[in-house]
């Protein structure tokens, strides 16, 4: 297995990988972002030095090489450039902020998050994935992107809100959707910032759209604080916290709509997609299927709870592997704040250090045979052998997901409510491929046709 060598000799810089032609590192990351990033580091290396513009673009792919960037060095960056433009949007919620706000802001969020507090949610959960089903009729057609994403919208606003601000919530979510998909599409325009404040319609509706969710949220707010209630969810948590290692004070109600929206964009978008690979992988694998709706059925036939979790091991191996090949999140990006080596590497400051999910969870060097699904790489015996960065779908160091444990309840619990009753088709003629935007969903969604489990 490739081991990181130090030399012990001084740091050097990284060459400049030089265009063929003007424009064409551009082109080629607009044209298929993952195929260009997995030829760069396949043909150039574990470190590869690029340039767009004025950007200083190093892209890192040893899984060693990652921890230094996400943890051991941290404090040598800050977020890269995607989530400086995020902050349009989420102002300072935990995932845009940098420095001692987002310090804070941890700190007061975290222990809400620790698994055993995220386990009062599970119930929800499979309340919303069984309720979406019922709506299913055998042979039938589903988009199960739209599926999956609905799911998650949904479970995301009653966990945030609670269950009685139903359609209210499902509208923020479709207006933050909208607004959202309008940011993408700016994502890689080198001057995409400036094309949201050009007076041109989509750009209006990113607008309208960002303020109508504000409005609505803090609306909310408003109305949860007069009324002096304290509900089982994300928002009377974020109202009710406080920084007891710090000044022990709590949130304005501004820095809580930017939590709440940021909860909102990043809880439903990427499980959602985790939720809807795993189904189309699921399609392709029914032996696979069959095996996971054994394992959910086994836990009898009351609805499944958080005490289920530990029975369902191999759902469990299933999502990984779905997410080591579809990483929801398929690049963290930092911009280097001071110069800086990284292995045998110079790096200098202002750089932005990309590291790509796709690129290391499908190196052939910690996964043989790295294209295939096959959720048996995930027994525990096997898992030893690979280094900790070789799979890292949640991020790392002090910005790591803090909804990870959120998340993988979420993914286990839903496959396994749909898993006992449904299982599904890619329709016959399509493929379904990704579309990597800053999430990584289905191109043109997921056609697909249900079928209803027989009881055998
Ligand atoms: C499969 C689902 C998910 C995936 C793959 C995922 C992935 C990630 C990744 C890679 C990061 C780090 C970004 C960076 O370092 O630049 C992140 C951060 C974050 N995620 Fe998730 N996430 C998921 C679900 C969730 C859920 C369910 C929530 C909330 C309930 C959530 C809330 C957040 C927040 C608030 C941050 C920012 C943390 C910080 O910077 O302190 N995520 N997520």
């Amino acid at each position: 297995m490739a081991t990181l060598h130090d030399s012990g000799s001084a740091a050097t810089p990284v060459p400049l990988i030089r265009p063929k032609y003007p424009g064409e590192l551009v082109l080629r990351l607009v044209r298929n972002p993952l195929e260009h990033f997995t030829r760069l580091a396949r043909e150039h290396g574990d470190v590869v030095h690029v340039r767009m513009g004025r950007e200083h673009i190093y892209l890192v792919s040893h899984p060693d090489l990652v921890r230094e960037v996400l943890v051991g060095n941290q404090r040598n960056f800050k977020k890269g450039r995607a989530l400086e433009r995020a902050r349009l949007l989420l102002g300072d919620g935990l995932l845009t902020s940098e420095g001692e706000h987002h310090l804070r802001h941890r700190r007061m969020i975290q222990p809400e998050f620790h698994r055993q507090h995220v386990a009062q949610y599970a119930d929800t959960m499979v309340e919303v994935a069984a309720r979406r089903t019922a709506t299913w009729r055998d042979g039938a057609p589903v988009d199960m992107h739209k599926e999956m994403s609905a799911v998650a919208l949904s479970i995301a606003s009653q966990t945030l809100f609670g269950a009685d601000v139903g359609h209210e919530s499902e509208e923020i979510g479709a207006a933050l959707e909208a607004t959202f998909g309008t940011f993408m599409r700016t994502f890689y325009m080198p001057f995409g910032d400036l094309v949201l404040r050009l007076p041109i319609p989509s750009s209006r509706r990113f607008w309208q759209g960002a303020h109508r969710v504000q409005d609505t949220v803090n609306r909310l707010i408003a109305e949860r604080r007069a009324s002096g209630e304290d509900r089982p969810d994300l928002l009377s948590l974020l109202l009710r916290a406080r920084d007891v290692e710090g000044d022990g004070g709590g949130m304005t109600d501004d820095e809580v709509r930017d939590e709440v929206l940021t909860f909102f964009l990043a809880g439903h978008e990427t499980t959602a997609n985790a939720l809807t690979w795993s189904w189309v992988l699921l399609a392709a694998h029914p032996e696979v299927a069959d095996r996971m709706a054994a394992e959910a059925r086994a836990g009898g036939d009351g609805p499944l709870t958080a005490e289920h979790l530990p029975r369902l091991p191999y759902t469990r191996m299933v999502l990984s592997e779905s997410m080591r090949l579809y990483p929801p999140a398929w690049t963290v990006a930092r911009r280097a704040l001071g110069d800086f080596t990284l292995g045998t590497h110079r790096i200098p400051a202002n750089a932005l250090v990309v590291t790509s999910q796709w690129v290391i969870q499908r190196d052939p060097r910690w996964w043989p045979d790295p294209d295939r699904f096959d959720p048996e790489r995930w027994r525990p015996e096997l898992a030893v052998d690979r280094p900790k960065f070789a799979y890292f779908p949640f991020g790392g160091g002090a910005r790591m997901c803090i909804g990870e444990h959120f998340a993988w309840m979420e993914g286990i619990l839903v496959l396994a409510t749909i898993a006992r009753q449904w299982h599904f088709d890619v329709r016959p003629g399509t493929t379904v491929t990704p579309h990597a935007t800053i999430t990584l969903r289905p191109r043109g969604g997921a056609p697909m046709t249900v079928h209803r489990r027989t009881n055998t």
